[in-house]
């Protein structure tokens, strides 16, 4: 997903650097730092690196630490402290945690964020206010501390309350979309939408609606925050057309009518119910939208049908096989594109031809696989 946050970096008139493995670097004013966070769709979230130095020893550590712009960013209130330590003297990941903390004369906070690794999805009150994060990496004794702009992980944008079984993250949705070329001048459906979270990035990615419009973030609580500049990228937000009718149709469909329903509420609280239909449907009903109000087919297929490992039983090969014949009766000259977890069962859909995307999704890996419809 690197080379996609970088191109997106790119589009938004930013200047990113080189990827690394998990991100992408580039030097941002404050002001591109607020647009990278209410305006990146692929990213989950935007770290600020103040400083960088060599340490072997604990005192090193705090003395070296003690010399950065902590004031900047952290307000008082107890911060998480998630520390990495590879191939260093200082491998005692807690103790680098808590001189680190020290340092920055901020405590502790009991909670770590929804995503730390290997916390993945766990529960988070929702109601309480995330603590500060400060990301501190050890590589062969070179420290990197950041801290986190984003607070809640940027996928998190505000509309997804209802969902399904399974959901995507919207950031993968919108990966997805990016990895396809999908540009919203030709029909998208997704027969197993869920809670609607491909069509709905669709839409809002159509609309140039930005997808962090309706989020706060963790710089709007730093003492350097400028609310003079937040305001003025926020208002570059409303400034943006918003399209009265969909460039092309865009549609989900589930089975389960618990899906759609939670799928049309989540399409409603994002504001673009306008821009998507979706309608309660098994894969075998399913074919090109039948109104137009903007170009017809073809276009894509874009969805990510049940996985093994999450929701359907044991065997998913007939689904992908049904699956397939759907698309060669009916979609014949589209795109089809699957997130999926087995490429075997992909092949099952008859849908193997290129690997657009591999990266995953709450733990799980998951590949986008295209093909053309023959
Ligand atoms: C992996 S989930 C999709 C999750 C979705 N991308 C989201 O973000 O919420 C797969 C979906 O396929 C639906 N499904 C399973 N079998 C189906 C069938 N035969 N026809 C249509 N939908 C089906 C399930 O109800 C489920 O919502």
């Amino acid at each position: 997903v690197e080379q996609l946050a970088r191109a997106e970096l790119a589009r938004l008139g930013l200047r990113p650097g080189r990827t690394v493995p998990g991100g992408v670097e580039l030097a941002a004013t404050t002001r591109q730092l607020y647009v990278a966070n209410v305006w990146m769709r692929t990213a989950t979230r935007v770290l600020v690196r103040l400083g960088s130095f060599e340490a072997r020893t604990f005192a090193e550590l705090e003395t070296r630490a003690g010399t950065l712009p902590w004031d900047r960013y952290l307000d008082g209130r107890p911060a998480t402290y998630r520390v990495t330590s590879t191939a260093s003297e200082l491998h005692h990941t807690d103790a680098v945690a808590q001189r680190v903390a020290r340092a920055s004369g901020s405590a502790q906070a009991r909670t770590t964020p929804p995503d730390s690794p290997g916390r993945d999805g766990a529960p988070h009150d929702e109601g309480a206010p995330l603590a500060p994060l400060v990301v501190v990496r050890v590589v062969r004794d070179q420290v990197t501390v950041s801290v986190d702009a984003s607070g809640e992980p940027l996928y998190k944008r505000g509309w997804r309350q209802a969902v399904a079984k399974a959901p995507l993250r919207e950031a993968l949705a919108a990966a997805a979309l990016a990895a396809t070329g999908w540009d919203g001048s030709t029909p998208l459906v997704d027969p197993f939408c869920g809670s609607g979270t491909i069509p709905i990035e669709a839409a809002l990615l159509a609309s140039g609606m930005a997808p962090g419009a309706q989020r706060s973030f963790a710089f709007q609580a730093w003492p350097s925050f400028e609310p003079g500049t937040w305001a003025s990228v926020r208002a570059g937000l409303t400034a943006v057309p918003t399209e009265t009718s969909p460039p092309a149709p865009i549609v989900g469909s589930d089975r389960d009518a618990g899906a759609v329903d939670a799928a049309r509420a989540n399409a409603e609280r994002a504001g673009v119910s306008h821009l998507v239909r979706f309608e309660r449907a098994a894969v075998s009903d399913v074919g090109p939208p039948t109104w137009a109000d903007g170009p017809g087919g073809p276009g894509w297929v874009l969805t990510n049908p049940p996985y093994g490992a999450r929701v359907g039983g044991p065997d998913l090969r007939d689904l992908y096989a049904r699956l397939g014949q759907v698309l060669g009766a009916r979609f014949a000259g589209w795109r089809v594109g699957l997130l999926v977890a087995d490429p075997v069962l992909a092949g099952h859909a008859g849908v193997r031809a290129e690997e657009l995307l591999r990266t995953s999704n709450g733990g799980i890996p998951v590949r986008l696989l295209a093909d053309h419809v023959g």
